[in-house]
């Protein structure tokens, strides 16, 4: 009889986002009359249209798709010239970050490759991450058989090295001791969920600790177009050094709208190489080769259009509605007496439940009692427990009513 992975069988729950849908799922069952009221602040999906520059890129691109001449099959494994080029002009050589166009790997989106990535990497590679996380760093090296045992008590892996993520180092992790003995270590700036940022002087000894320690950093940066304050970082190879120890992931998702149409990438430089001088760009080249067909040529079209004058001026409005969401969020929250941070350079607001209540049980009251969503912090790890995310990606009406109700409880 045939078995089933077994590592997929000790991952515990399902996934965050599942959870808190069939939670939702479940009150409307229940509560039809209060269906039609709630407030979902709870998963970062963006709301806003596409912006009219992708939206005619796209036509335009289907419109090729419909005669023989201009017809385009299957896409290059690793992405069109066209949208590699405009990405490491436009996200790199404009902040003096050297990334050549054939280091960009272009994907259907930053998850699939956060939690595709660590396949390259060897089978008893130990890996760190921030304590709250973004369940699929974690999630994915379960499921390669990288983490050991969970404990159940502590929300533990035995075999993952954890950075508490707290108000006392503002949500910043310290870097890990040197004897740590850490492979990859995931970081994500401006941070999903706690909205934490980095400087760029912080950033640079992260790159120096992978550097001297021989461990690899994968910088997820899907939120960097959140980012106002000029002495924060977009990209970790704005730091010296970070060519020989990092690996970016980006996304079209909350910068241009793109959570349904599905657009991201991944930067492996060339001189990123393991310890016997094994080239990570060749592999992730050979993963992509044999696991992926490309992203359609239409959703790289429409890639494109987010840097064209208009679209990079359209989806900057966006982008600015997004931010005023989260101010307005912050600043409400923050007049009623709530603890809460994040929210300045990045979508996410991160509340401090009140009266000492755990992130679940403040989930069901704000659910029962006036319909408004979030995700409890502790599903981000136990480090979040206590706390409770909100997104500012819903619509200006949402934020406003939110923190209206949540004051009002
Ligand atoms: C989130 O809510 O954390 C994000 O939307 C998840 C994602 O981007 O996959």
């Amino acid at each position: 009889m045939f078995k089933a992975n077994g590592n997929y069988l000790k991952l515990p729950g399902d996934y965050l986002f599942s959870t808190v849908a069939s939670k939702i799922q479940g009150y409307c069952e229940a509560n039809p009359e209060a269906a039609g009221r709630i407030v979902r602040l709870g998963i970062g999906d963006v709301t806003q249209p596409l912006a009219p520059a992708i939206v005619e890129a796209l036509h335009s691109a289907v419109d090729e798709m419909a005669a023989v001449e201009t017809f385009h099959g299957y896409a290059p494994d690793l992405g069109y010239d066209f949208l590699r080029q405009a990405i490491a002009q436009h996200d790199y050589a404009v902040r003096g970050a050297d990334i050549a166009p054939d280091e960009v790997f272009v994907s259907d989106g930053a998850k699939s490759d956060s939690a595709n990535i660590q396949e390259i990497f060897s089978a008893d590679a130990r890996i760190a991450v921030c304590d709250p996380v973004y369940p699929v760093y974690v999630d994915s090296n379960v499921m390669a058989g990288r983490t050991g045992v969970f404990d159940a008590t502590t929300g533990l892996w035995s075999n993952v090295v954890y950075m508490p993520c707290t108000r006392e180092n503002d949500f910043a992790p310290a870097l890990p001791s040197p004897d740590a003995d850490i492979s990859i270590i995931y970081l994500c700036f401006p941070n999903n969920p706690t909205g934490a940022v980095i400087d760029k002087e912080r950033l640079q000894a992260w790159v120096d600790y992978a550097n001297e320690h021989g461990a690899v950093i994968i910088y997820d940066a899907a939120y960097e177009a959140y980012i106002t304050n000029p002495a924060l970082p977009h990209s970790i190879y704005e730091c010296e050094g970070a060519r020989t120890c990092a690996i970016e992931i980006r996304s079209f998702s909350k910068n241009a709208g793109f959570t349904g149409t599905r657009l991201g990438y991944t930067v492996v430089p060339r001189d990123l190489k393991d310890a016997d001088g094994v080239s990570m760009h060749d592999l992730w080249a050979r993963r992509h080769g044999t696991k992926f067909n490309g992203t359609p040529y239409i959703v790289q079209r429409a890639g494109m259009a987010v840097y064209s004058e208009q679209g990079a001026r359209q989806t900057g409005e966006q982008i600015a509605f997004y931010r005023e969401n989260a101010r307005i969020i912050l600043e409400g929250l923050r007049a009623a007496g709530y603890e809460v941070s994040g929210g300045a350079n990045a979508p996410y607001i991160w509340l401090k439940t009140p009266d000492g209540m755990t992130s679940w049980d403040f989930f069901d009251l704000l659910l029962a009692e006036v319909q408004v969503v979030g995700t409890p912090g502790s599903g981000f790890g136990p480090s979040g427990e206590g706390y409770f995310r909100l997104t500012a990606f819903g619509s200006r009406e949402s934020a406003l009513e939110a923190v209206s109700r949540i004051k009002g409880l």
